[in-house]
């Protein structure tokens, strides 16, 4: 066997050069929301305040903007600027109006916190942001709630006109630190065109029931950290995404993760690529899909490890996205005009995983999976819901939902597989629904191994 690379032998640490910070020279200013007036009394509007406690922060200094506990400081959008670094006390709340005249103009800038062109900002403190997603909902739908649309001027889509809950824009050194994020009425933290973005002890509570629900929205942006994550939520739980440029060096560990959605997944914005990503020491519990790729724009995806993971899924309604795929590993283009973007050198290494459905793997004719290992893998699949199944998912868009009989492990388009020590195992109550382990689409796979390969029934003890 070929010796790994190094690279997958080894966590990374990103070593940023060593610039100087434009603010570590001095203490930071600290100054608080109440002393400008705010009331933290969760009716009265406290955004004049808030904004004035930000702007009367220095340049060139940082900043801390305490909001004290206890306090619910209801506000429209709050701006910030470069070195300030919201801190919300833990009992503390800010909390995002539900109006739209509560956001700007523009819906590219709805959020309730957002920083744009700045450096050295953040948000921690111990305390809670909370986008009040429950009045967003127009009726309330077991399968899946309807939402308001905020599609006044045309500029964004049907019931996706809807509020973030914080956006980094376009910034530098982004820390966001020990703050739980609740209700997002759309997504909740997206950072955009940023650079240096730490993201560690953040919880963030979305609504089962809520479309859009995203956790953590990684688009056109590099160099990002995010570590001790606890992410409980409907949409796609940490999602890196690449519109306008590319996406390079994103590790995120010891996390845990459940969502009515993707747990991880690159895509299916994916114009540019992606590079240099490490996914470690993560526990995906009852969620829709594992470890997703959706690459539809021509991006390319390469040098991405996904380590020590368990995973766990199982069907959901089909009105969300997910089909109770462990590990789903796609490139096609979207439609007649998208380019295909290759997926190449991946890793998937120590890896458990329970779950209703199949490994899905498939690249298209010109968006071929290059160079996949799958070392110390462990499948069992188990039927526990009373969803349907047996369909292969190629949305969005590509040939959309194809009728087949489930599959252990479907492969096409495969350019170099290798798997070693995996074993499948899956029940013998749904034996017509698994006697497909291994599916080949046999010309177009080529250069697989199978080493110690073990597949077989287990009994259940019913
Ligand atoms: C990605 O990280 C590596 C160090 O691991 C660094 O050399 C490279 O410059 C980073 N890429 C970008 C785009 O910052
Ligand atoms: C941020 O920078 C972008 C790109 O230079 C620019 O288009 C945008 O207007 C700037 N936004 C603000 C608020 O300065
Ligand atoms: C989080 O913030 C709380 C309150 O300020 C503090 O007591 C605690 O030490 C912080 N935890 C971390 C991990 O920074
Ligand atoms: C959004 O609003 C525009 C202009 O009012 C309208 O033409 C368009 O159909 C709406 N789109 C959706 C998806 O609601
Ligand atoms: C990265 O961001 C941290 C704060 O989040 C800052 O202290 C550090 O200087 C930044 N590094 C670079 C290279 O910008
Ligand atoms: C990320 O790195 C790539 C490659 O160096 C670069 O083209 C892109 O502009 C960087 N993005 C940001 C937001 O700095
Ligand atoms: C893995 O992550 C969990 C938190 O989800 C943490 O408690 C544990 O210490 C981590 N394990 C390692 C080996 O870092
Ligand atoms: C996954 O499960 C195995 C076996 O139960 C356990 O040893 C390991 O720590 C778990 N890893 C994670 C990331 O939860
Ligand atoms: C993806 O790789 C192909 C083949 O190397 C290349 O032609 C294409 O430009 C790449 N895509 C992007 C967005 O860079
Ligand atoms: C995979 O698990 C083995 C055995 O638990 C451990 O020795 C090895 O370091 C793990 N590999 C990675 C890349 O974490
Ligand atoms: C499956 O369907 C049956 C009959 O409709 C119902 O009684 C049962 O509760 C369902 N089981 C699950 C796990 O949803
Ligand atoms: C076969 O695939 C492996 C990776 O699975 C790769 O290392 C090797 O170079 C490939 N061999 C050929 C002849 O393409």
């Amino acid at each position: 066997m070929a010796m790994l690379p190094l690279f997958f032998l080894f966590p990374l640490f990103f070593s940023f050069h060593p610039i100087q910070s434009l603010f570590a020279t001095s203490l930071p200013v600290t100054v608080s929301v109440t002393d400008f007036g705010a009331t933290g009394d969760g009716v009265r509007y406290d955004t004049g305040p808030i904004q004035v406690a930000i702007n009367s922060c220095p340049e060139g200094r940082r900043c801390h903007v305490t909001f004290p506990a206890p306090g619910r400081y209801l506000t429209a959008t709050v701006f910030l600027k470069s070195g300030v670094v919201l801190n919300v006390e833990a009992g503390a709340t800010v909390l995002g109006g539900a109006r739209q005249e509560d956001y700007p103009e523009d819906p590219a800038r709805w959020y309730v916190v957002v920083a744009e062109n700045a450096t050295e900002v953040g948000i921690g403190g111990g305390g809670v942001v909370d986008g009040q997603a429950h009045k967003f909902v127009v009726r309330e739908d077991p399968r899946k709630n309807i939402m308001v649309s905020w599609n006044k001027t045309g500029t964004c889509l049907g019931d996706e006109c809807r509020p973030r809950l914080i956006g980094f824009l376009g910034c530098n050194s982004v820390t966001v630190s020990n703050v739980t994020l609740n209700q997002p009425a759309y997504w909740c933290l997206h950072l955009v065109r940023s650079n240096n973005i730490s993201i560690h002890d953040v919880s963030i509570y979305g609504d089962f029931n809520i479309p859009n629900n995203d956790g953590i929205d990684i688009e056109d942006s590099n160099n990002t950290v995010i570590t001790r994550c606890h992410i409980d939520t409907g949409d796609d739980a940490i999602c890196p995404k690449s519109s306008t440029g590319p996406v390079y060096n994103l590790t995120a560990t010891n996390c845990w993760i459940r969502t009515k959605s993707s747990a991880i997944k690159l895509g299916s914005a994916s114009w540019f690529d992606f590079n240099h990503f490490l996914f470690d020491n993560i526990t995906i519990v009852d969620s829709h899909r594992g470890l997703g790729f959706q690459i539809r724009d021509g991006g390319n995806a390469s040098d991405i490890v996904f380590s020590n993971i368990n995973i766990s899924t199982r069907y959901y309604d089909p009105s969300w996205w997910g089909g109770a795929e462990p590990i789903y590993v796609t490139t096609c283009p979207r439609d007649s005009t998208s380019k295909e973007g290759s997926i190449s050198n991946i890793l998937f290494i120590n890896i458990t995983a329970n779950s209703e459905n199949g490994v899905f793997l498939s690249g298209s004719k010109r968006g071929i999976l290059r160079n996949l290992r799958f070392i110390n893998v462990d499948l069992t699949y188990k039927r526990i819901t009373n969803y349907s199944g047996g369909l292969f998912d190629y949305r969005p868009g590509c040939q959309e939902l194809v009728k087949h009989k489930t599959a252990g492990m479907m492969m096409e388009h495969i350019e170099g597989f290798e798997v070693k020590n995996v074993k499948m195992t899956w029940s013998n109550d749904h034996v017509n629904q698994w006697n497909n382990p291994l599916e080949f689409r046999a010309s177009t796979v080529n250069n697989i191994s199978f080493l110690n390969f073990h597949l077989g029934l287990y009994t259940s003890s019913k």
